[in-house]
């Protein structure tokens, strides 16, 4: 049976930077603040108005195919994960499919929140097991601040943009992506969501005077879910694979709150040393952060270490990877 394996990684992250600093000018809030509750000390801010999302996702793939060595009409598949897509439609994956002149590839969004690089590496991987597909991007892109209310300290201070991209391949040795358990619970869209510019409130003068198109949540509930959430499915991931703590080389969480991670990784039974964190740089880049990790730790990972990807997102959705390098 034929095994998926990530083979090449890439990003994009916008060069202007916004400090905690910078956010005390912009509400009532503090450096000290930010970085004790969150961990976060800077995000990335496309300034750009002519760039979204399809742009950075353009750019992280187009480094990730540089990294391999292989033109973009190599490419099957492109599966782009997004909360902030361009447009409603047409899907961002296609205006990045025609940005990098990916012309022999279908391109889809997938639309899972926090959860979503993690659900299109999962639908990727099928791709390549099933033979259907040879080579798939599987991107992960956000402009955050494209739905923050930035007269809202409780969400504006949390989030930034950036974007990364993996490319999926067969498995040449018999590493790659191994397991995968994902979980949805939809009764709570409310704790999590953008409410206006979609069908149920479609955009208005009165949606947007009430900054209903921008981002909303109850963050104590989402903290107590997503902390419960990561850490029990990669629990189950690790007994059905008979992984102890110790034969984990890496957790790969999503980068939403320093706090969660941690107490994610003392639930595992996992020391900190194990742990990809890069928070404190980016803030939460949504579909962005997990590859954004991979990107950074890349030169430190060792053939066949065991790793564990597990993210928790808005829906809600959540769940785990288990592959090894
Ligand atoms: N600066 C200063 N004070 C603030 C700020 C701020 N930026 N934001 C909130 N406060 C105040 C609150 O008003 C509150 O004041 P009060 O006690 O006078 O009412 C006090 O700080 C404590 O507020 P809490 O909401 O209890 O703070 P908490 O420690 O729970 O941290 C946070 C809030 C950071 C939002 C946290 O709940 C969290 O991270 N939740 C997860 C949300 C999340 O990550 N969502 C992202 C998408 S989902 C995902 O990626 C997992």
């Amino acid at each position: 049976v034929k095994r998926a394996k990530i083979t090449s990684v890439g990003q994009y992250l916008p060069e202007d930077r916004m400090t905690n600093k910078d956010l005390e000018k912009l509400v009532d809030t503090n450096d000290e603040w930010i970085r004790t509750r969150t961990g976060i000390e800077e995000r990335r801010i496309l300034k750009d108005p002519e760039k979204a999302t399809a742009f950075m996702g353009a750019e992280a793939a187009k480094e990730a195919l540089k990294n391999r060595g292989i033109s973009a009409e190599e490419i099957d598949l492109i599966i782009l994960a997004t909360v902030t897509p361009d447009y409603m439609f047409p899907a961002t994956a296609c205006l990045v499919q025609g940005m990098i002149g990916a012309k022999n590839a279908f391109a889809f969004d997938l639309s899972a929140a926090c959860s979503g690089f993690l659900y299109a590496l999962s639908t990727g991987t099928m791709y390549i097991e099933s033979g259907r597909a040879k080579k798939v991007l599987v991107i992960g892109t956000d402009k955050m601040s494209s739905i923050l209310d930035m007269t809202d300290r409780t969400t504006c201070i949390l989030f930034g943009d950036g974007a990364g991209a993996v490319l999926l391949e067969e498995s040449e040795d018999g590493t790659g992506i191994i397991d995968q358990k994902h979980y949805t619970e939809g009764d709570s869209e409310c704790s999590l969501y953008q409410p206006a510019g979609g069908s149920r409130n479609p955009a208005t003068e009165e949606t947007v005077k009430n900054k209903m198109h921008y981002l909303q949540q109850d963050g104590r509930a989402v903290f107590k879910k997503a902390t419960m959430g990561m850490a029990d499915v990669s629990l189950e991931i690790m007994e059905r694979n008979n992984l102890e703590p110790e034969d984990v080389a890496w957790l790969v969480p999503h980068q939403a709150n320093l706090r969660i991670i941690d107490a994610t990784a003392r639930r595992m039974g996992l020391s900190n040393e194990k742990v990809m964190i890069n928070i404190n740089k980016y803030g939460n880049t949504t579909a962005a952060t997990i590859p954004l990790c991979l990107y950074d730790w890349k030169d430190k990972l060792n053939h066949g270490d065991n790793i564990i990807l597990a993210a928790f997102g808005g829906g809600f959705t959540w769940g785990a990877i288990y592959l090894t390098w």
